[in-house]
């Protein structure tokens, strides 16, 4: 296409899209406008040509599936790099290359990366048109998928063009690797088994080549709206953080914003979506994201957030009418399904869905599948890909432009041990440290199998700079904010000696999410604790829940052993960042250690 026949006068734009296309060599490039009639075209394309399967629409109505190539199927750490000038910048949790190398490297893959395929560009807003918090980006991508994905997790197309005019954008450049020789015939999920996902802070620029799926693939949300806006938001004064942000309006009528933080797969969407529990009639639970939130201060002292996506692209084992009801209902229509397994009828079915396994499937990669098979049907680290306002729970005010204001911090890892259920840093700078030190056990949504790894803010695999760096801007919201939020530490996954989970969890995180909007509006009773401010149990509502206190107390005892130890391994991670560690956060681990010496290896929570 033409700079004339371009739908923007942006030059900028215009200029580089042409240098990707000479670069790359694609058959053609389209510019996407977003409409419905272009995302039908696409999922008919992608039928056409095997990427998707159209679901029966009788039982899914707007709904397909797609198989990915099983080397495929989850974010690649090892290939993810962070590339500043200077090293000491990307910070020791991240891979580091020289740009300058790194762009000779890329340049030479992207070389004709695209012959044969059509090159798609896309605008998109992260957050709503206009919204002082949002920003625009543009992804070219030779992956169909990919474009009639971002539609769906974006505010994709041509009025999201026409609101960038001339301005800035975030340049995202994406390929499969895969390109076509003439009259070769192409694969369902082409991908390449190199894969590079690069991101150049100082340029506010991604590029990433060889994989088709998710985080790698869709840069509006690891990519940009995490890696490169948590660069942005140092540089600009506000936060970018993985987390999902939850509306809790109580039968008085009180709405109370938290925003929640926990790893990859660790429970984020299933609270996002939670319906109250037996015991919480009159108590309304409302979704604005699941996975990012931006965060800024507002001119009232409070801070407000957006989510900046559109869409959820949610991990789809284990979910079911017992753990997310809101997330069944919603997935009845208009989803996107991608490694789960199929039924005869046409419909999907995948680990942890209501229903026993039926008789015959046709499994993740295609292959017959009976109960009989001894492996999974779906693909541990399946998801779909739907949109927010199809969410029965959305909030009212998730498309508001201003953000929501945010009343509670909470961050939480996946730990069998030792952390309790739930407790309460003392000030800002404890609540930081809690936050720093985060710990969580290996899940599927990455290829990383380390055991049990620090993961601070969640963050670990998408900060997009020095994480010491990143723990003194969080540090530093003490000053800039007059109101800032509380910081709460949560374990939904405490288990017990036989290695089951003590806590129900699911809609009875309720519980502790009400302890939590009483203390952050400055109400309800806690106790000193060894790790921080924890709920007795009388200070929790146990109205419709038979969890008696003996089991309590089990989720809350602090085994000050383990703590002795939990603070001395703290060290070796505080160590890591040598003089770009704040002071502050050494100050709190001797503070920890100091109140752990003092007390027997065992505390427990008193009755009165
Ligand atoms: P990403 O999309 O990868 O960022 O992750 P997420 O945090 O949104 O993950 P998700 O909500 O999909 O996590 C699902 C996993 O958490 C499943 O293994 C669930 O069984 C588990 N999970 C969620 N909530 C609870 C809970 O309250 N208790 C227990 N035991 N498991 C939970
Ligand atoms: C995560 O891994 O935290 C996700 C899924 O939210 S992905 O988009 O693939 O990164
Ligand atoms: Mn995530």
């Amino acid at each position: 296409m033409s700079a004339e026949s371009a739908p923007t006068g942006n030059a900028e734009l215009i200029a580089w899209v042409a240098e990707m296309a000479a670069l790359t060599r694609p058959a053609g490039v389209y510019w996407c406008d977003g409409s419905g009639q272009e995302y039908d075209r696409l999922c008919a394309e992608m039928v056409a040509a095997g990427t998707l399967i159209k679901l029966n629409p009788e039982r899914r109505p707007g709904c397909y599936l797609a198989r990915s190539d099983p080397t495929d199927v989850a974010r690649v750490e090892n290939r993810t790099f962070v590339c500043p000038p200077d090293q000491s910048d990307a910070g020791p949790t991240n891979n580091w290359a020289d740009p300058q190398e790194m762009k000779r490297t890329l340049r030479g893959l992207f070389d004709g990366a695209m012959r044969g395929r059509r090159m798609y560009v896309i605008p998109f807003s992260m957050g709503p048109l206009g919204s002082p918090i949002a920003h625009i980006g543009v992804q070219l991508t030779d992956s169909p998928y990919v474009a009639a994905s971002m539609r769906v997790m974006t505010r994709m197309g041509q009025p999201a063009l026409d609101f960038l005019g001339d301005g800035d954008f975030v340049p995202c450049m994406h390929t499969l690797g895969a390109p076509l020789g003439p009259g070769q015939r192409d694969v369902s999920w082409p991908c390449n088994e190199t894969k590079y996902i690069v991101h150049f802070p100082e340029a506010r620029a991604i590029w990433s080549y060889g994989s088709g799926y998710g985080g790698n693939a869709l840069l509006g949300k690891k990519c940009f709206a995490l890696r490169i806006a948590s660069v942005m938001a140092r540089d600009q004064g506000w936060l970018a953080e993985h987390m999902l942000i939850l509306g809790l309006e109580s039968p008085r009528g009180e709405k109370t914003y938290v925003a929640a933080a926990f790893p990859s797969a660790c429970g984020k969407t299933n609270l996002a979506m939670l319906i109250p529990p037996a015991g919480y009639e009159g108590w309304k639970v409302r979704t604005v994201g699941d996975d990012i939130a931006w965060i800024k201060p507002g001119a009232d002292g409070r801070l407000y957030a957006i989510n900046p996506e559109a869409g959820f692209f949610g991990v789809v084992p284990g979910t079911s009418e017992k753990t997310n009801p809101n997330a069944i209902a919603m997935l009845t229509r208009d989803t996107f399904f991608t490694n789960v397994a199929m039924t005869d009828d046409g419909d999907v079915w995948w680990e942890g869905k209501d229903d026993a396994p039926p008789a015959h499937l046709i499994d993740w990669q295609g292959n017959d599948w009976t109960p009989e098979s001894g492996r999974v049907a779906a693909h541990p680290n399946a998801r779909f890909t739907c949109a927010t306002s199809r969410c029965p729970s959305v909030d009212p005010a998730w498309n508001d432009p201003a953000g929501v204001p945010i009343s509670a911090f909470i961050f939480g890892g996946r730990l069998s041990r030792t952390f309790p259920l739930v407790y309460e840093a003392r000030d800002w700078a404890h609540g930081i440290h809690m936050a720093a030190t985060m710990g969580s056990e290996a899940t599927a949504a990455a290829d990383n199998q380390a055991a049990i790894r620090r993961d601070p803010m969640a963050m670990l695999p998408f900060c997009g700079y020095n994480m010491a760096d990143y723990w003194r801007h969080w540090l530093s919201f003490a000053d800039k904010v007059a109101h800032p939020p509380k910081i709460f530490r949560v374990n939904w996954f405490r288990k017990d000696d036989d290695g089951r989970f003590i806590w129900p969890g699911f809609g009875e995180n309720m519980r502790v999410l009400e302890w939590i909007v009483e203390r952050a509006n400055g109400r309800g009773d806690a106790v000193v604790g060894p790790l921080g401010l924890m709920p007795r149990y009388q200070d929790i509502n146990w109205n419709g829940l038979d969890f008696g206190s003996e089991a309590y107390r089990g989720i809350m005892d602090i085994d000050c052993e383990a703590g002795r130890r939990e603070a001395e391994a703290q060290r070796a991670l505080f160590e890591k960042f040598e003089d770009r560690l704040p002071p502050q956060l050494e100050v709190q681990r001797q503070a920890l250690a100091d109140r752990l010496a003092e007390l027997p290896n065992m505390w427990r929570l008193g009755d009165g």
